[in-house]
């Protein structure tokens, strides 16, 4: 038996709006196993970003999802509002894309870790800044003693970043939702933060949920990967399952646009990810797809199992070529 820690059950996101709720995540699910990287794939636009919102407990006001999730085997919308503060940024910690935006301008970064531990840990502020110290160490910050008094605007975005990851390991969470956590980043410094989170996640047995566009980030990192598409799992397998033999046309889209050597053309999908309010019928990607026949637009293929952990939704690709 594999150790659920999160299980996204069923998942389908709206936007309130006049003359017709959007929809903008559909029906998805997957679940992430204690220890695990999880890695969720797929274009910008796909709904990835709000996927997180929702499982960390901050959709847009005017948003709301149907469905379950459940964190160690508790249904979200089953707890209070302050059970639910006290998971975030405690049990379950997001980290974001842009460093900038989510650190305050005006407070040392020190500040800024030590509040997480003052606010869920109850610590005082001396002890706060000494462990916020310790944990600047942990994420390899030079010098933490005097780098825990740094503003952010006196950090590189490399830097910025791994404070970000110390704030969300600073209570030691079972799960941290790494939204585009290099994506700001230059190739070097990406891979530098990325196998830090790796260690991290190692060190702690932390699971963990790998957001990206990028479908050759998880190929290192990922034990098991879902590709989205248009607020849809498209496919999802182990990771060596998904490259040794991918099926979806839109993973395989993905994998030609990933740089695979100086010799190796890149070949990028063409066109763009439709708008939640102007879907195509049938197949969700059938308006970029290569192979795409008449019956692709006659009806929205269902997600299967083609085999044993490997799902995947085209009539065309049902059975992977093993
Ligand atoms: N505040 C919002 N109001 C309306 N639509 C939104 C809002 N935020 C995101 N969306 C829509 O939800 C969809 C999914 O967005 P997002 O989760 O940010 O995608 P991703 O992270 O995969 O790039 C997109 O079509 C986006 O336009
Ligand atoms: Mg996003």
């Amino acid at each position: 038996m594999t150790d659920t820690l999160l299980s996204v059950d069923n998942v389908s996101i709206y936007f309130k709006r006049q003359g017709g709720d959007l929809k903008v995540v559909n029906s998805i699910a997957f679940d992430v196993a204690k220890g695990e990287i999880f890695g969720v794939v797929g274009e910008s636009g796909c709904g990835k970003s709000i996927t997180a919102a929702a499982v960390m407990g901050i959709l847009p006001q005017n948003a709301y999802y149907k469905g379950d999730i459940y964190f160690k085997g508790q249904r979200l919308s089953d707890l209070t509002v302050d059970q639910q503060r006290g998971l975030r940024g405690n049990k379950i910690a997001m980290i974001f894309q842009e460093p900038m935006t989510s650190l305050n301008p005006v407070l040392t970064v020190g500040y800024q870790i030590a509040e997480v531990l003052m606010v869920h840990k109850g610590l005082s502020k001396t002890h706060a800044i000494a462990r916020a110290v310790e944990l600047l160490g942990d994420v390899k910050i030079p010098s933490p003693a005097l780098r825990v008094k740094d503003y952010p605007h006196q950090m590189s975005g490399g830097m910025r970043q791994r404070v970000m990851i110390a704030m969300a390991i600073a209570c030691n969470p079972a799960l941290v939702l790494a939204d585009e956590p290099t994506t700001a980043l230059d190739v070097t410094i990406q891979a530098q933060v990325l196998k830090l989170l790796r260690g991290i996640q190692e060190r702690y047995n932390m699971s963990v949920v790998l957001i990206t566009h990028d479908l050759g980030l998880v190929s290192e990192n990922a034990g098991r990967v879902a590709i989205m598409y248009a607020g849809r799992i498209m496919e999802s397998a182990d990771t060596a399952t998904l490259f040794k033999r991918p099926v979806h046309p839109y993973t395989i889209g993905l994998l030609n646009s990933i740089p695979k050597g100086r010799h190796t053309p890149l070949v990028p999908i063409p066109g763009f990810v439709p708008k939640p309010d102007n879907l195509p019928e049938g197949c969700k990607f059938s308006d970029r797809c290569g192979f795409a026949e008449k019956r692709c637009k006659e009806a929205e293929p269902m997600l299967l199992e083609i085999e044993k952990g490997h799902f995947n939704r085209c009539i065309l690709t049902g059975k992977a070529d093993t």
